[in-house]
């Protein structure tokens, strides 16, 4: 099964075998099928964090689970229970539409609902798990099932444990969310509130609106130019080296993190680093957030990962940064 549609840096590798279910049935029954040949197994969303680097030799299974179903509510919230398979951006469409609050600064980040818990998607001063109940799936080995609350899914910054003990483990099917009616609007990142005040009085659709203005105005749409969002993670430091380089570089923007750490806002440095904007063979930077690695048509994953090494290298040189990815490399 050819995977270039699937993944949206574009890349043009193969799936031994792929399956698209429709529900959990369906899903554990394609599971026990490559368990029985022992081939690897690959839970894939909308692609849109991924790097494959070659064919994958095994099963990827890409949910297409439905439903946006009430579980209950009363007059200040709803908990929902979203499939899989839901994009992401409907799902918010849906929400704001209704009037319920909590995942209007996290429109057009790309991908399925299934994937929303595993690196807890955040933009704009919002991150999934701010909305997130619990997490239902099943493991791969014995195809039983679970459900995970949120405080069992060891949320952190682009960080869960499906990135962790379960990585590779599991297939996540739904997603309970918890939304409020009288929602508190989070306007505090950068200039989101000079932006909404542009359509007057804050609202959710507003917000929706805003956030979608300024992420046209600097990510590339994956379906022009091939992408997979951050490309790495903005790292932490210690104070001690944050202070210094607050002397040196004033220009990096730093946030406060957990545990008196500092956050480093990685687009900077790669930026003073020279590599905005810049090519290297048909893969690139991009030139207007450069945190985001493109694929300028006919790049291959080993450019990518060529420019990637080329970076982590020229930032830990400069500012004695490292700097991890975020998009998941297979
Ligand atoms: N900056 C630069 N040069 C750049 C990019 C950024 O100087 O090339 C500076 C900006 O001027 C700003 C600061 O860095 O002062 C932060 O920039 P921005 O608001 O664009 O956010 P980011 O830290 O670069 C993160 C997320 C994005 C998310 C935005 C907004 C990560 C790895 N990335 O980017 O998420 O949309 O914040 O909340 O945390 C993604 O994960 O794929 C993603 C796009």
């Amino acid at each position: 099964m050819k995977l270039k549609e699937l993944n949206t840096f574009g890349f043009d590798v193969r799936a031994l075998y792929y399956s698209s279910p429709v529900s959990t049935e369906e899903a554990k029954a394609s599971v026990a099928e490559a368990r029985s040949k022992n081939l690897p197994i690959l839970a894939l969303g909308g692609g849109s964090n991924i790097l494959f680097t070659r064919d994958y030799p095994g099963l990827v299974i890409h949910p297409r689970i439905g439903g946006i179903d009430i579980i209950n509510e009363d007059h200040s919230s709803v908990l929902i229970s979203v499939g899989a398979g839901i994009v992401w951006d409907r799902l918010v469409a849906y929400t704001v539409g209704r009037g319920w609050g909590g995942l209007e600064n996290l429109t057009l980040i790309p991908g399925n609902t299934g994937a929303s818990p595993v690196q807890n998607i955040g933009a704009y001063g919002v991150e999934a798990k701010d909305s997130i109940e619990s997490v239902e799936g099943f493991y791969f080995d014995n195809l039983s099932d679970f459900k995970l609350d949120a405080e069992s899914c060891r949320f952190n910054y682009r960080d869960s444990i499906f990135k962790r003990e379960l990585q590779g483990k599991t297939l996540i099917t739904r997603v309970e969310f918890r939304l409020s009616k009288n929602p508190k609007f989070e306007l505090s990142y950068g200039k989101l509130d000079e932006e909404v005040a542009k359509y007057g009085q804050p609202t959710l659709t507003r917000i929706r609106q805003s956030v979608a203005d300024i992420r046209r105005s600097k990510l590339p749409d994956p379906a022009i130019l091939g992408n997979a969002g951050s490309f790495f993670k903005n790292p932490t430091v210690d104070k001690v080296l944050a202070d210094a380089l607050q002397e040196t570089h004033p220009q990096i923007p730093q946030y406060p993190a957990t545990d008196g750490r500092v956050k480093l806002a990685a687009g900077s440095m790669i930026e003073l680093c020279g590599f905005k904007g810049t090519r290297h063979g048909n893969v690139g930077v991009h030139h207007r957030q450069a945190l985001v690695l493109v694929n300028h048509g006919n790049g291959t994953p080993t450019e990518i990962l060529e420019l990637s090494d080329m970076i982590r290298r020229a930032v830990l040189e400069k500012f004695g940064v490292e700097i991890e990815t975020e998009v998941n490399i297979i």
